[in-house]
């Protein structure tokens, strides 16, 4: 299901002898996302040997699903913050937020990259999301940031009053990986696709073992870095579990052509279902209304076609001749304390770097990441960065969170496996099922005739996986690993393919 943005992108992968090539570098970014080519980028720009290794092709990350927006109004991130932590660390997450929004919208202008300045919106659709959209205009005034209160906005579909920030916007990020990855060429750095790290060992310098997938059978290379930048979504090393202390959570987007002119503002609803909405203008001029919506917690999430054609009748209802071009999906991960975690791994562990937790927020937040991270490399002191630091006092904050997030991933444990899985393996076109004894259970799903049958059990740490009738995957609803139907890993934490049989 390619995105509006993805569409079309040729994908390039790498061969053997490229991956030895860059055997031994100061800086190994792992995922070629907004985080990691911007995080490459500022350190070959300071003069480091610093390759990228992506596992899939660029834009397959959450970075080429996204919608698009760039803002400082995140719905009710700041308000949620706020709950857990002092003033003055929303003011520091705001900060981060600003020098990352900052940074992209100049760099975007200095390459001759499209961007949109919009107003952005975080509204309530009923009298039942006022509350949450009036905690969001007390939390962005007293971070600073000059919201204002609106009972009506210039949109077709019901709007009950809501937090309005002028002069935000909005972007198509694939230019801006391409544009990156140019320029991190340029430095004299490499950006190599199909090249996914299987495992990282050592402290400092480090040793990425390397699947290259360019070849078939596939390769292994292993490289050597004095730091490893894990920019993966959520970490591929279960050390510093941060596994556990993020959720996984996948939602949709739908494009449209629409007739007329397209609602011109951002919009992200407090109340639910949630009605995220845009416009996005391609190269030829050509405009497309874009909603998200129907999230849920990876693997988790029953039968999704109901809230997508939910999602799809709104966006008739309120924009009368709506036809629908586009379908996607992609999954980011809300942490316990609210913050994202960049920095070490491990406390004081410098040699291997995470950035992980944006929310659904990572435009602002993947560069103010390779902005925290770049520094730290390189030596440099934000004072911002506190406030997503991977490690601190502020984590305790997220304890009650987290001790919940683990229990529903214990409950989700122990369900897959009692469950008896008296599934068939003939299914019909587009469906998966589990069948078989616990010894042996088999994940056999049927997609465009093909039959494919792999083992239901997923490889990170055992969750029995469920299938996910849009996307056709099988989704792991432990930490969101998720798999193609012959078993071949998409994304997650979980680094190998599912099994065979
Ligand atoms: C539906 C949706 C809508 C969103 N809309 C917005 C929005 O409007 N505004 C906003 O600010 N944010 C939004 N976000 C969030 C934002 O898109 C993400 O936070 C951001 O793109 C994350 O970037 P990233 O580089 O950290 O991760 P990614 O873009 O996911 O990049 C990680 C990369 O790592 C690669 N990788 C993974 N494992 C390995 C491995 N073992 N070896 C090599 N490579 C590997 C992956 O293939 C991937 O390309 C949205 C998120 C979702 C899910
Ligand atoms: S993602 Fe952790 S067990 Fe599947």
């Amino acid at each position: 299901m390619p995105s509006l943005w993805t569409a079309g992108h040729a994908e390039r992968p790498a061969s053997e002898t490229e991956v030895r090539a860059a055997e031994s570098v100061d800086v190994a970014v792992v995922g070629a996302g907004m985080t990691g080519l911007v995080t490459a980028v500022l350190l070959a720009r300071a003069g480091k040997n610093v390759v990228v290794l992506e596992a899939r092709r660029i834009g397959d990350g959450t970075t080429g699903n996204t919608t698009g927006k760039v803002s400082l109004l995140q719905g009710t991130k700041l308000s949620r913050i706020r709950s857990k932590h002092s003033a003055q660390t929303v003011r520091d997450y705001v900060t981060g937020n600003r020098e990352g929004l900052g940074w992209l919208l100049r760099y975007c202008e200095s390459h001759g990259l499209s961007t949109q300045t919009e107003d952005a919106y975080t509204y309530a659709q009923s009298a039942a999301g006022l509350d949450d959209a009036r905690a969001e205009l007390r939390a962005a005034r007293e971070a600073g940031l000059p919201v204002s209160w609106a009972d009506e906005a210039d949109a077709p579909f019901p709007f009950h009053g809501g937090v309005r920030l002028p002069e935000q916007a909005q972007l198509d990020p694939l230019p801006v990986l391409d544009s990156l990855i140019t320029e991190l060429e340029t430095h004299g750095g490499r950006c190599l696709q199909g090249a996914r790290a299987e495992s990282v060992s050592g402290t400092g310098p480090v040793r990425i073992k390397v699947n290259v997938r360019g070849g078939e059978p596939a390769r292994h290379v292993t490289i050597t870095a004095k730091h490893c930048v894990l920019a993966t979504g959520i970490p591929i090393l279960d050390r510093g579990g941060f596994f556990a202390r993020v959720v996984p959570e996948r939602s949709y987007c739908l494009a449209f052509e629409v007739p007329g002119e397209i609602t011109r503002s951002m919009f992200l609803s407090t109340d639910s279902p949630t009605r995220s909405v845009r416009y996005a203008r391609s190269a030829d001029g050509k405009e497309h209304l874009i909603v998200g919506g129907a999230g849920h917690t990876v693997g988790r999430g029953g039968d999704e076609r109901p809230g997508l054609d939910e999602l799809a009748e709104w966006t008739k209802t309120f924009f009368p001749g709506a036809v629908q071009t586009h379908l996607w999906s992609a999954q980011d991960y809300s942490p316990a304390d609210e913050l994202p975690y960049v920095g070490p791994i491990l406390p004081g562990a410098d040699g291997i770097l995470v950035a992980t937790g944006f929310d659904k927020w990572g435009m602002a937040n993947a560069v103010a990441a390779g902005l925290a991270l770049s520094g730290r490399v390189l030596g440099g002191h934000l004072p911002w960065a506190a406030a997503f630091a991977s490690w601190s006092p502020h984590e305790l904050a997220g304890l009650g969170a987290a001790a919940k997030a683990n229990l529903e991933v214990g409950f989700h444990l122990a369900r897959g496996w009692a469950t008896p899985h008296l599934g068939r393996d003939d299914v019909a076109d587009g469906q998966g099922m589990v069948s078989g004894p616990p010894w042996r259970l088999t994940a056999h799903s049927r997609v465009d005739g093909a039959q494919h049958s792999v083992s239901a059990v997923c490889p990170h740490l055992g969750g029995v996986l469920n299938w996910n009738e849009v996307d056709l995957a099988w989704e792991c609803p432990l930490h969101g690993s998720r798999f193609g139907p012959d078993g071949r890993l998409l994304e997650g934490p979980a680094t190998a393919d599912l099994a065979a049989r």
